[in-house]
């Protein structure tokens, strides 16, 4: 018999149960298929006895933060990941397709003296959300902040008049209806471990947009589903609120990431010409020193708070 969840919290590869050694893991040592690190790093096996299972898993699983932050495999994702990992947070990586810049992600944070999990999940289909929380809470054994933080742009910038459904399945269901269900599913198992003590309290932060507020005719799709992750944050911030979970929007402007980079000469020409009170792009750290503000409790009696990231540009000037 063995047991996974958190085992790499101690940097063992797996927990054994009842047996005197670790034949198994000898085996699939010499083979090369233990269970490693996603930088490759071999880790040895623990055999305890299975009258102590309860209490180590307690410890183990009581020991550190850890964070689930949709979408982190690039980007601002990758950023905030980073932040987090340096906080001392595990971290599980989510992507939808790119594998290697997720390893990269989880190498960088391993290098910060984390552990992290890389998961792959379409945050818009509901059998991923399910089995992304499934296995974050199989492998750390806890979750205390979810940063919903996915997100795709228009595959095509047209007037607004030539917009397809099809455009707007895409990006209401990658970036409205995934984070919404997202966060119900994982608030669930926030109430759940705190009424067990594994958490003390818990945060949900959900990465919007100044398309939130501004109008763009060639991505009002993209518009409408920051709009509305507006207000799911209000909602859920008052829902949550009694259960000791704090809810915000981060607003982010122009950020560099792969995102902006096809509209990057657009955007050189703009700031040059002031498009935001701090003339120079945006950096996915600029987000992630946000969201490291937000979990390191410096916002205590704040919920449904929106936080621009943005250089100014949502004051209005005359
Ligand atoms: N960049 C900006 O200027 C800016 C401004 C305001 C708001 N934002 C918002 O910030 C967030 C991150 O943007 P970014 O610029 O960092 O974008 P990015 O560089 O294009 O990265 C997007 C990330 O989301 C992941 N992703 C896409 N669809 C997904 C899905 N269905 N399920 C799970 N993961 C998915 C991608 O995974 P793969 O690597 O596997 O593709 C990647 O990790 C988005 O919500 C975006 O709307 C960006």
């Amino acid at each position: 018999m063995s047991f996974t969840p958190s085992s790499d919290i101690l940097g063992f590869g797996r927990y054994h149960v009842g047996q005197a050694a670790c034949f198994g893991c000898s085996r699939n040592r010499l083979a090369g298929t233990l269970p490693q690190s996603p930088s490759g790093v071999f880790r040895p096996c623990l055999v305890i006895e299975s009258q102590y299972v309860g209490n180590l898993r307690k410890v183990f699983m009581s020991s550190t933060p850890v964070a689930l932050i949709t979408g982190s495999s690039r980007g601002i994702g990758r950023g905030i990941a980073l932040e987090l990992a340096s906080l001392g947070y595990g971290v599980i990586v989510n992507y939808v397709q790119n594998e290697a810049a997720a390893r990269e992600t989880a190498l960088a944070a391993e290098k910060l003296g984390t552990k992290v999990l890389v998961c792959q999940a379409d945050v818009s289909d509901c059998d991923s959300r399910s089995r992304l929380v499934g296995q974050s809470l199989d492998f750390f054994g806890r979750l205390d902040v979810l940063v919903n933080n996915a997100g795709v742009p228009v595959a095509d910038r047209v007037d607004l008049m030539d917009a397809t459904e099809a455009s707007w399945d895409r990006i209401l269901n990658t970036n409205l209806k995934g984070p919404y269900f997202l966060s119900q599913l994982v608030a669930r198992e926030m109430i759940r471990l705190k009424g067990s003590g594994i958490i003390e309290k818990g945060k949900i932060i959900n990465v919007s947009s100044v398309s939130a507020y501004a109008t763009s005719l060639n991505r009002g799709e993209y518009c409408v589903a920051k709009a509305g992750m507006s207000m799911m944050t209000k909602l859920f911030a008052v829902r949550l609120a009694e259960e000791g979970i704090q809810v915000f929007e981060i607003r982010p402007g122009v950020i560099e990431s792969d995102m902006t980079a096809p509209v990057r000469a657009k955007y050189d020409r703009l700031i040059a010409k002031g498009l935001s009170p701090i003339r120079r792009w945006g950096m996915p750290s600029d987000v992630a020193k946000s969201v490291a503000a937000i979990v390191q409790d410096y916002l205590p009696f704040s919920t449904g708070e929106v936080i621009n990231v943005d250089g100014g540009f949502h004051i209005r000037q005359l």
